[in-house]
């Protein structure tokens, strides 16, 4: 079972604080959606203005087409897990999993059998006569999964479920949730300030500032269009770079120069980027969107190297460009130096353009 979720024009403040401000949001049913955005942006709250653990000052909520302001937690058709997944120390894996059934009074068979369907699911079958001091960190974080999802909630909510686990553990609970998503399709608002997690796991992301939300896309569009500056800084290991950049009408179309380097833009932008066609604007471009060559030369972006920094599977540059500083990845045989001057190339499709007062991604 899955539902929709929506909040109309929510406000939640604290005292002078404006936590969300006037938020519009849908969450389809069934829908991943990931709430991703710096600390303090809002996540938490909203969240909890979803739950009903906060009364929201305006705006109303709605699930499943039912308006639920006004409802508490527990009349609301939803189950929460936390960053600190509370799991009770006294009672075993079964006992903590069947907890919540056994408050709505649930027949005993019934309960039996739902423990023993969800911990199989989680993979904690074998697990359900320990208690909790007995597993390891990604164990009890199922637990705590297993336990809000035994109540076959209509929304499933989660505030940073993996933050206190390590990188390998995250990693796999990662692709556990997912997978876990896929079989019971249930409606998910996940919460994290980790932005390759949201890529991973959402079917579109949320990028929240300062209590509202600045783009709602999949996440190979707010990794390949971002629509503000914030978020192409904000998205990406390493964020997009960004270079300064003067918009020239050209016979036959538009050309961007760099310092004393030109560039054709593609002809896709031609009338996209209205009247004015002499300013400076900045240009977006990606880590691997840009090539190098060992050597400077015609039509390329003349860099100098800082830092080469070999990852494995890529070679992270970090290159000055005049008064911009780039990174580049590309292959890990490069030869190249610190202090070597060299080449670069970048891909014209890849380029986004910002205005520098609105900060908006153009066209
Ligand atoms: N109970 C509260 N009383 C006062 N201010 C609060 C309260 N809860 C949150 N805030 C403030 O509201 C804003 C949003 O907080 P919120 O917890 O939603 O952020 P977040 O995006 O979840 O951040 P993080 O990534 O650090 O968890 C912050 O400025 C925070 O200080
Ligand atoms: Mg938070």
């Amino acid at each position: 079972m899955a539902a929709e979720i929506k909040l109309q024009k929510v406000r939640k403040e604290f005292g002078k604080v404006v936590a969300v401000r006037d938020l519009d949001l849908v969450v389809r049913a069934g829908e991943f959606l990931v709430l991703l955005g710096p600390s303090g942006c809002g996540k938490t709250t909203t969240l909890r203005c979803i739950a009903g653990l906060e009364r929201v000052n305006r705006g109303r909520v709605f699930i499943a087409g039912r308006d639920v302001t006004e409802l508490p937690p527990a009349r609301r058709g939803i189950a929460m897990v936390f960053q600190s997944y509370a799991v009770f120390p006294h009672m075993t894996v079964a006992k903590n999993i069947a907890f919540g059934l056994k408050m709505k009074h649930t027949p005993k068979e019934e309960i039996t059998r739902r423990v023993q369907e969800v911990a199989e699911l989680l993979q904690i079958a074998e697990l359900l006569d320990r208690y909790p001091a007995q597993l390891s960190g990604g164990q009890r974080q199922r637990v705590a999964v297993a336990r809000a999802i035994v109540m076959r909630p209509e929304v499933l909510l989660m505030d940073e479920p993996l933050s206190n686990l390590d990188a390998l553990l995250r990693l796999q609970m990662r692709a556990e949730l997912k997978r876990l998503h896929r079989e019971i399709g249930t409606t998910t608002v996940y919460v994290t300030h980790d932005q390759v997690e949201a890529l991973s796991l959402g079917d579109r992301i949320a990028v929240m500032r300062a209590g509202e939300i600045v783009q709602l896309d999949s996440p190979t569009q707010v990794y390949d269009q971002p629509a503000t500056l914030f978020v192409a800084g904000f998205i990406g290991t390493p964020p997009m770079n960004f270079l300064t950049a003067q918009l020239q009408a050209r016979e036959g179309g538009l050309g961007l120069k760099i310092g004393e380097f030109s560039l054709e833009l593609p002809p896709a932008w031609q009338g996209k980027l209205g009247e004015d066609t002499e300013r400076t604007l900045v240009l977006g471009i990606r880590a691997e969107n840009i090539e190098v060559h060992a050597q400077p030369g015609e039509g390329r972006l003349p860099a100098e190297v800082v830092v080469a920094e070999p990852l494995g599977a890529t070679q992270l540059l970090t290159v000055r460009v005049g008064d911009d500083i780039l990174k580049v990845a590309t292959d890990p045989d490069l030869p190249v130096q610190p202090g070597q001057r060299i080449g670069l190339s970048l891909v014209p499709e890849k380029i986004r353009l910002f205005d520098p007062d609105s900060e908006k991604a153009l066209a």
